[in-house]
């Protein structure tokens, strides 16, 4: 089987390692990196620490406008799609890489995967909304994490082609955990007792008025923040004037490796982000979240007890942080760390199948 993996950004990079394993034991796998992540600390980092192959094709796009990035991711895939034919083309979650592959791929003869599919916040000013829904409807194979994913995608006409292997980070997450400190760095130094907190989503940083109160209700913890921030949220602290308003209890460092970034929520008393992936890393990782949105596609999370949504308001922050110390008892949600090896089955079934 000849499968084209299509990443850019670090999420993905997260999500295809368990996959990318399993495939190259038995399968011919072409890693495509759309460069939408360059940085070595959102980038380079991830191929390291979690031994993803040197990407076969690197497109290097970078960071531009939505339609300009994705049209040239677009235009770059069609090339390799159609040079090297492949069974399958796998993309992962919703970022505008994953949009780039999919639309391409829905246009050429390869079967389109999508990993981390049926997920919505039902927030349409996300970019990612977009992605993920128009991605899950251009899909053949499509993986859910969950049952209430399946279900969601039923509500949508969508039943062909739908399992539920559970999640993959779950599956990078485990293969890690008992190698923590050995592929870790040193990483930042942090106090016993801290919350960790991470902010980059497009509606927190470019609405200056949601940045202030998420950085006024983080300065108003009761205890120290460690908070690895992702550029774009380092130039807009700058640009709309906040980064002199963080006080010395809100640490802000550069982003960190997977390997650190795990170990650092592993050993917080609570987790405050807007990230996707890392509402559910805390989940696994038992430290309850604090999410600074209004809205979750990872709903059975706050269901649960483990996630509370408070938006970007400061009171609301810091009554939940303080709130968060003692979760109920923890459901299953999303499988049991082995959805890699599942979705690797049902690739080899449906490819042999055609
Ligand atoms: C992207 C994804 C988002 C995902 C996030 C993971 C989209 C629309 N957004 O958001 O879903 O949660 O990645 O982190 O696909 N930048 C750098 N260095 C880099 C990359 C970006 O400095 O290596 C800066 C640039 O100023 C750039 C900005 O970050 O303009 C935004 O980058 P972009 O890839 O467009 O979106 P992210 O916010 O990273
Ligand atoms: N992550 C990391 N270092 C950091 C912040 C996040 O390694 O400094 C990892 C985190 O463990 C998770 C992934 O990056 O696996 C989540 O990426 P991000 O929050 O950027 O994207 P999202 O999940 O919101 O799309």
């Amino acid at each position: 089987m000849k499968v084209v993996s299509v990443v850019g950004a670090r999420p993905q990079f997260v999500k295809a390692a368990a996959i990318s394993r399993r495939l190259r034991d038995a399968h011919d796998e072409r890693l495509v990196h759309t460069g939408q992540h360059y940085d070595p600390e959102l980038s380079a980092v991830f191929f390291d620490e979690l031994a993803l192959p040197v990407p076969a094709y690197h497109l290097g796009v970078g960071s531009a406008p939505h339609a300009t990035q994705t049209a040239e991711m677009m235009t770059a895939l069609e090339s390799i799609v159609e040079d090297e034919s492949p069974d399958v083309v796998l993309v992962y979650g919703d970022t505008n890489s994953t949009l780039a592959g999919a639309l391409v791929t829905a246009k050429s003869s390869a079967t389109l995967a999508h990993v981390e599919a049926g997920l919505r916040s039902y927030d349409p000013s996300m970019p990612e909304e977009v992605n993920r829904r128009l991605t899950d409807h251009a899909a053949d194979l499509l993986f859910a994490p969950g049952p209430d994913a399946k279900r969601t995608l039923e509500r949508e006409g969508i039943t062909e082609g739908v399992s539920v292997p559970g999640d993959v980070m779950y599956d990078t997450l485990l293969a890690i955990r008992d190698r923590l400190d050995a592929v870790a760095g040193d990483g930042p130094s942090v106090p016993d007792e801290y919350v960790l907190a991470t902010v980059h989503r497009a509606k927190n940083t470019d609405e200056p008025e949601r940045l202030e109160s998420i950085v006024d209700g983080l300065a108003r913890l009761e205890r120290p923040v460690v908070f690895p921030a992702h550029p774009r949220t380092v130039d807009a602290l700058h640009d709309h004037g906040l980064w002199e308003r963080l006080t010395a209890d809100v640490r802000v460092v550069d982003p960190v490796g997977y390997a650190t970034f795990v170990r650092l929520v592993e050993g917080a008393t609570c987790v405050a982000t807007d990230s996707g992936g890392v509402q559910k890393e805390a989940f696994y990782l038992d430290t309850p979240c604090v999410t600074l949105r209004d809205r979750t596609e990872w709903t059975a999370t706050v269901d649960a007890g483990w996630n509370d949504l408070v938006g970007a308001n400061a009171d609301r922050i810091v009554d939940a942080v303080r709130a968060a110390e003692n979760p109920p008892a923890k459901p299953d949600l999303y499988g049991n760390g082995n959805a890699a090896a599942r979705i690797v089955t049902t690739l080899e079934r449906h490819v042999d199948d055609d």
